[in-house]
């Protein structure tokens, strides 16, 4: 497959088109963003880990029956996926509360959630993908009823098979984030799934394995992001 021109350009990753129609190409970039933009900066070799990281995980998930975007690895930083036309509707799984959900309901972040807590968010930078349910995703016309009951069962499929691969390797998945497209009228889970994406506490220390060490300035972010790929895949 070759490599055309590209297509897209957003703040972790590029997106190019290919001789195929039906696949793209995909660059993961060193560059970080956080607060919608206002923070920028970079993480050293952070498109090669998140690659990786993410090729681990929808392999894994593709493994377990959820079907993914992912075709193969190409390069350290970048892969092949399927061509997806982007539903723009965030996902975003709960497990312990942190970050926004701290904010929005009061409760201390680490706090164990009894249940699960399943948030869609409006894919939109002008707006700063602001929360919504259902209902607006009905009337904005998003994604049909069905759609969503799939991509909910999916999330929280996802979040089964996560949890369980993460538990071993000492890592609690705190939450996480999702994305979804329609190829050939398919529903797949795209984007990528990586310390950029995900909460990742370490289980015993509760340290940060994510990207709260850049938006908190919390130091050693490249070293949190090679500890989660260690941790995957030993390298
Ligand atoms: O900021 P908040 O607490 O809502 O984030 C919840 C989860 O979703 C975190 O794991 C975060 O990394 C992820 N997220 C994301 N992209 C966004 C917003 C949140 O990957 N635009």
């Amino acid at each position: 497959m070759q490599k055309l021109e590209m297509i897209y350009e957003g703040k972790a990753k590029k997106v190019y088109r290919t001789d195929n129609p039906d696949y793209f190409w995909v660059e993961y970039k060193d560059d970080a963003t956080a607060f919608n933009g206002q923070k920028k900066g970079t993480i050293d070799n952070k498109g090669i880990i998140n690659n990786k990281v993410s090729a681990v995980f929808f392999q894994l998930l593709e493994s377990k029956g959820i079907s993914t975007h992912f075709v193969e690895l190409v390069s350290d930083r970048e892969m092949i996926v399927k061509a997806l036309q982007i539903i723009k509707v965030e996902v975003v799984v709960r497990n312990i509360v942190a970050g926004s959900l701290a904010k929005r309901i009061g409760l201390p972040e680490g706090t164990i959630l009894p249940r699960t807590v399943l948030e869609y968010y409006y894919k939109d930078d002008a707006l700063g993908d602001p929360l919504i349910n259902a209902s607006h995703i009905a009337a904005l016309e998003l994604a049909t009823p069905e759609q969503m009951e799939f991509i909910k069962e999916t999330a929280l499929k996802v979040n089964e098979i996560m949890r369980e691969y993460l538990a071993p390797v000492n890592i609690d998945l705190i939450d996480y984030k999702l994305e979804f497209g329609t190829h050939k009228g398919q529903v797949l889970l795209g984007d990528e799934i990586s310390p950029d994406t995900c909460r990742f506490w370490d289980k015993t220390t509760g340290e940060k394995l994510d990207k709260d060490r850049f938006r908190r300035d919390l130091g050693n972010v490249e070293g949190a992001y090679r500890e989660v790929l260690r941790r995957l895949t030993g390298e």
